[in-house]
């Protein structure tokens, strides 16, 4: 009966839609963030699920299969003197036109392996430092050190004498994958619809402008009524709590504020009792401040009990919200005390290590911990699940 009634429920339409039978979605809102100053482009999107029946909770994130850009693809074409036209495998083995291949399957950024072994073979002396780093296993973070910033238009460029079939070039390519973007809403206060909040990665290296295939997908090639395919890839580990009325405190710098505006819309359209504390930072006040209307009107509402903000470009020395956890210990380590759970999201390699170290710190000075008793404090908060960390 059980196992007829899962069966039953894995027909339902909101399991139709996955990331191997992503939902084609459309893009109705792309709104910049960041104001005039901002030395970033951070962006607010809607997308519709309209008539998918998927569903998410607050913590999940959202899969995206983006394209590249066509004007890398044409650079590329060119570089190989191929037309675009020729027929290829594609990443799902189906045969298609190379500029097809090129713009939706395969990545054409980042050079795989297979293409600079393949590159080295072929132009011999030529190929000069990447030959001599790729021939010695002992030079392997040193061959890392010199790829970084290079992109497969480069080495094309410098070799336009070694010659590729469309097919050969292709052989060489990893598949492009979907990337993953912490849903900024709650669906009961936004039904059949997911907001993100994405930095849209540009960058300069070697005399060239560069991006980022699916951040400046969402930002510049995805227009309102085209689809593109989405699924919901669900974070059971990022939950709110299961008692509405256990306080939060969320420290969310950057783009990592977005699953706490779903956290916070959840929590004003459930009416749950329980507090909600902030810790935001980014560049500068000014024109950095995401959210910030939203966030005051939710303080004026009542359900953002507290708000901490780090600037961390808006004086001579760096504010970070690690800091602002700093200032507020007592009150911090008051809430902990009271059974609060503890989130994370943001930068991985460097916020999230420094709010960590943080956190340590406080159980030491608050709670009179030496710093092993402090370690076995966090591992609980983590055990209990009560700290939890959402980082990229
Ligand atoms: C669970 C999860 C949630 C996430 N949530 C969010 C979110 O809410 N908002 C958000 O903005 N992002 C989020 N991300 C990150 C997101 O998935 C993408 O990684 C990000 O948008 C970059 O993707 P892209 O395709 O635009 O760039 P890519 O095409 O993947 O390019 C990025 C790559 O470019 C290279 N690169 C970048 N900068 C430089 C530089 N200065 N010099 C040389 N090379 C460089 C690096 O190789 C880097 O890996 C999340 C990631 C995960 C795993
Ligand atoms: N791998 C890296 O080195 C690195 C670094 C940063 C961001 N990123 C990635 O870039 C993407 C977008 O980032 P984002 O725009 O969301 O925001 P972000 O770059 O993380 O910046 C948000 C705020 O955090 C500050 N910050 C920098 N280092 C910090 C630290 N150690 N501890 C606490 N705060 C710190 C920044 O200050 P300042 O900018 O003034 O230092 C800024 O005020 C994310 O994917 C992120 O992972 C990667």
């Amino acid at each position: 009966m059980r196992a007829n009634f899962r069966r039953f429920m894995s027909t339902d339409p909101a399991s139709l839609y996955s990331r191997k039978n992503p939902f084609p979605a459309t893009h109705p809102v792309n709104r910049k963030l960041s104001g005039e100053g901002s030395g970033k482009d951070t962006r607010h999107h809607e997308i519709s699920l309209l008539g998918s029946g998927l569903n998410y909770e607050v913590g999940d994130s959202l899969g995206l299969f983006a394209t590249n850009n066509p004007a890398l693809v044409a650079e590329i074409l060119a570089a190989i003197g191929a037309t675009g036209d020729e027929i290829v495998s594609g990443a799902d083995a189906v045969p298609k036109p190379l500029r097809q291949a090129l713009t939706s399957d395969y990545i054409i950024t980042q050079p795989s392996k297979e293409f600079l072994k393949a590159l080295v073979e072929r132009a011999g002396d030529a190929a000069g430092q990447l030959r001599d780093l790729s021939a010695d296993p002992a030079q392997k973070k040193a061959l890392e050190d010199y790829l970084w910033g290079f992109e497969f238009i480069d080495f094309l460029r410098a070799h336009p004498s070694v010659k590729w079939t469309a097919e050969e070039f292709v052989k060489t390519l990893r598949k492009l994958q979907p990337r993953l973007y912490s849903i900024a809403s709650s669906l009961r206060a936004n039904p059949e619809s997911v907001h993100l909040t994405v930095a849209t990665v540009r960058y300069e290296s070697h005399g060239r402008a560069r991006e980022g295939v699916a951040s400046t997908f969402l930002a510049e090639r995805w227009p309102g009524e085209k689809t593109a395919g989405v699924f919901i890839h669900t974070a059971k580990h990022f939950r709110l709590p299961e008692d509405p009325a256990t306080p939060v405190i969320m420290v969310g710098p950057g783009t990592g504020v977005a699953p706490f505006r779903a956290y916070l819309q959840e929590r004003k359209v459930t009416g749950a009792p329980g507090k909600n504390w902030l810790f935001f930072g980014e560049q500068k006040s000014a024109a950095d401040f995401l959210y910030e209307s939203e966030l005051a009107k939710l303080q004026a509402d009542g359900v953002l009990t507290k708000l901490d903000t780090a600037f961390s470009r808006d004086q001579a020395a760096k504010v970070y919200v690690q800091d602002r956890l700093r200032e507020n210990a007592k009150e911090l380590w008051a809430w902990l005390q009271y059974g609060a759970h503890f989130f994370i999201c943001g930068d991985g390699a460097r916020m999230a290590k420094d709010v960590d170290a943080e956190l340590h710190r406080i159980a030491e000075t608050e709670g009179g911990k030496s710093p092993e008793e402090a370690a076995a404090y966090v591992e609980a908060m983590k055990k209990e699940k009560r700290y939890k960390k959402d980082v990229y």
